[in-house]
């Protein structure tokens, strides 16, 4: 076992640049404790929830963990809310479930049958590109491009703008995490972001077609409530798919029993293997959440105003709950993970989306290229918020 003997720090972006080992050890000995541990000064200082049990706990109950100052660390500016809207994520009831429910409703029959068959054509021509072109980046040439395509698909964004929405969602979360601060370049191409969907949008209520950004112009979103949503659409289901999908070819080659396992009967063991590369590689490793009122949390006295973090990354690997957590075992069942939210009104909008994507793409990849495998280590991008492969070099 990998004991670490460094001051810990949570707060300090230098932990997260630490060996995957190190940081695994840590958060080990933090679920040992009896409570949560506060981390950073006081602004933007928070307590580590790191069990499952206490994350589940604070995702279900809303009134009391709030998401209204935004679930991002370090708490973003009031003025980049003033300016950027507020996306779902950082909303409260009522507005969080009112934007949920027109959402949801968006996602008619023919939008989500559309989707569908999108997946598997692009799964067929992402397989035939490859094959074609034998590009050496994974991440680029297959991981990204599913979901990147799909989202834009189900949107409506018009092909001749998709270049630069692709550079605009890489620029926005570039860093975030990594420096604890905001940077400019991260907002610049927010903004960016907001810019184009608003053209859409624009273009759509004169002109509806059969695409999400008709829908939901049409259904009274205002401007910023559209550009914030379709904003945090394709950071928060582009990234999040693209890094699972990379693990996944990843965790398939560094455990070749698994592998067979998946590949001898792919139908009965795809959803295992898609939740356990989620539980595993946990691609959203914290949200943030702010105490209403004074409450007790697992014997734990929290404070209104007080910050707590979500360590998605600890409670999955929680041994109260996981046998042999750091075992990738796709035949775990059950596997409660919480790599899409511990449960609650912000559960992840996108799950079967992004399950379907996935399944897919493996199905397909395994298929038509038995061999493929990753080459060498991957070059991980660090951050405390998402789990970033940033290259993986492949063969097959
Ligand atoms: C493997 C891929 C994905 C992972 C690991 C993931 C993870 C998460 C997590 C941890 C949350 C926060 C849950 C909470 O606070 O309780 C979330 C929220 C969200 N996700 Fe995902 N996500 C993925 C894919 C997607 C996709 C493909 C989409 C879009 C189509 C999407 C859209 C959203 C939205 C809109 C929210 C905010 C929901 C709300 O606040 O009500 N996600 N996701």
């Amino acid at each position: 076992m990998v004991t670490t003997t460094r001051p810990l720090d949570l707060a300090d972006p230098g932990f997260w640049r630490l060996p995957e080992e190190e940081r695994l050890a840590a958060f080990r000995a933090l679920r040992e404790l009896e409570h949560p541990v506060r981390f950073g000064d006081a602004v933007n200082g928070f307590h580590a929830l790191v069990r499952h049990r206490d994350v589940v706990e604070a995702s279900r109950n809303p009134k009391i963990f709030t998401s209204g100052t935004g679930v991002t660390t370090p708490r973003p500016p009031r003025w980049v809310r003033t300016v950027f809207g507020d996306s779902m994520v950082n909303l409260d009831d009522p507005r969080h479930g009112r934007l949920r429910a027109v959402v949801s409703k968006a996602f008619t029959p023919r939008v989500v049958g559309r989707i569908a068959s999108d997946v598997e054509r692009l799964a067929t021509a992402i397989a035939d590109d490859v094959l074609a072109t034998r590009p050496s980046d994974f991440v680029s040439a297959v991981a990204g491009r599913m979901p990147f395509e799909v989202i834009c698909d189900m949107m409506g964004i018009p092909a001749s703008y998709r270049p630069e929405v692709l550079a605009q969602v890489d620029h926005s979360t570039e860093r975030t995490g990594g420096r604890f601060r905001v940077p400019g370049k991260n907002l610049r191409a927010l903004a960016r972001l907001q810019h184009v969907v608003g053209k859409v949008a624009r273009e759509r209520r004169r002109e509806p077609a059969d695409d999400l950004i008709s829908a939901l112009a049409n259904a009274g979103l205002n401007a910023r409530e559209l550009g914030s949503f379709f904003s945090l659409l394709l950071v928060a289901g582009v990234e999040t798919t693209r890094n699972t999908i990379a693990h996944g070819l990843h965790l398939l080659t560094v455990n070749e029993a698994q592998r067979e396992l998946l590949t001898n009967d792919f139908d009965r063991h795809a959803a295992g293997f898609v939740d356990e590369v989620v539980r595993f590689s946990s691609p959203i490793i914290q949200f943030r959440r702010t105490v209403s009122e004074d409450y007790e949390l697992g014997g734990h006295p929290l404070r209104a105003g007080d910050d707590v973090v979500l360590f998605y990354t600890s409670a999955n690997r929680d041994e109260a709950v996981f046998d042999a957590p750091d075992s990738f075992d796709i035949t775990r069942k059950p596997n409660p993970h919480v790599g899409f939210g511990g449960g609650g009104p912000h559960f992840c909008l996108g799950t079967s989306l992004a399950k379907q994507e996935i399944t897919v793409l493996f199905r397909e990849l395994l298929t038509r290229m038995p061999g493929i495998r990753s080459a060498g280590a991957p070059v991980l991008a660090p951050s405390s918020f998402d789990n970033r492969i940033a290259r993986l070099q492949f063969t097959f």
